[in-house]
């Protein structure tokens, strides 16, 4: 028996598919990347409707199973851009319906954490999740997570694509920017650092960093320094927050946490506190099926269904309103 899981919430569309284990059979995805500018709801929304039953094909094939063979299919239910998700929504209650089994509506959000676990084992982490539209610290308290510290304007991912845009690098700009940074001479251009008590803004390092660019710096200084101040803001309220705490692991997780030096100065704060570092692979920091269809697998491991009626995509459906059985 599989769970399959549907991701839909923004630029990728992806199908993962999980055993009753956990383990990843299959993991296929088409990502939308806009010509220009940020992406635009509708566009990923035709994206995903013209790669959707391409993508199904594949993981199936690649997982070797036949559709019979699910007991379950998962969707990310929200948060994300309405167009998108129910690209989603509407391929899972058809697949649900035909083959008579549950449907399982995922919190996004709650998939990137669960499947870094999965693959970290971290046990009651300080989750540190960072992503395009998500910079968040939270601990699991009781049944529920609760987010003692945020972004107070725009997400990290998010001010890294926006600052990619205005450097002329194509979408998105977290990963070029990372190796912008690693050619760079080591020169420090100061820009402003925003850290007010747990949370964090990042609109002023952006119009700095723009500005800078805009003055002639070269490029690779300034991703390198943007960079380097971004990381040092969540460096620092991640600290206080493992003192707060007493937990005994950073747990890293979302599109972001791809990022080499992100890990390398997360893993400095964590041994300084002899804490371990865990971290979600690589290979799965950004959105793909497979954390939906792990997460989906948790869920009905306890039974939690979603049934057609209930299934209409949830945009604004927030980490901490989620209940957590499983843990
Ligand atoms: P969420 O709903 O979780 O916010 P998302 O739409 O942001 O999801 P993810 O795939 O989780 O999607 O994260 C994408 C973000 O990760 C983008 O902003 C991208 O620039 C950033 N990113 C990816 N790789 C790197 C990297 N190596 N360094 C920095 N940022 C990266
Ligand atoms: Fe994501």
């Amino acid at each position: 028996m599989f769970v399959l899981g549907i991701e839909s919430t923004a630029h990728t569309f992806g199908i993962g598919i999980v055993d009753t284990e956990g383990k990843v059979l299959a993991d296929v995805k088409s990502v939308y990347s806009p010509d220009e500018g940020g992406i635009h709801p509708r566009e990923a929304a035709e994206h995903h409707q013209e790669a959707c039953l391409l993508i199904l094909k594949k993981a199936i094939n690649q997982a070797g199973i036949s559709l019979r063979q699910l007991c379950a299919v998962a969707f990310s239910q929200g948060p994300g851009l309405p167009p998108a998700l129910r690209i989603g929504a509407i391929m899972a209650r058809g697949l649900a319906y035909s083959l008579e089994i549950p449907l399982l509506g995922v919190n996004h959000c709650v998939a990137h954490v669960e499947q870094a676990r999965y693959f970290s084992k971290a046990e009651h982490p300080l989750v540190v999740y960072l992503s395009g539209g998500n910079t968040q610290l939270t601990t699991l308290e009781g049944k529920r997570y609760r987010i003692f510290g945020e972004t107070l304007d725009i997400a990290l991912g998010n001010m890294l694509d926006m600052f990619g845009r205005a450097a002329k690098l194509a979408h998105p700009g977290g990963p070029k920017i990372e190796k912008l940074a690693r050619q760079a001479d080591g020169t420090y251009l100061p820009l402003p650092y925003t850290v007010k008590g747990m949370d964090l803004s990042f609109s002023g390092l952006l119009t700095a960093s723009k500005r800078l660019l805009k003055e002639g710096a070269a490029l690779s200084t300034v991703c390198y320094s943007l960079q380097e101040t971004a990381f040092a803001m969540v460096t620092e309220v991640v600290e206080r927050a493992l003192a707060h705490t007493q937990r005994a692991e950073i747990l890293l997780t979302g599109g972001v946490a791809a990022n080499k030096r992100l890990r390398e100065m997360l893993r400095i704060v964590a041994k300084g506190q002899s804490a371990r570092f865990a971290s979600v692979p690589p290979k799965f920091a950004g959105d793909n099926g497979a954390m939906i269809a792990y997460t989906g697998l948790l869920l009905y491991r306890d039974k939690i269904e979603t049934p057609i009626p209930a299934s209409k995509v949830l945009p604004k459906w927030r980490l901490d309103q989620v209940d957590i059985p499983w843990q």
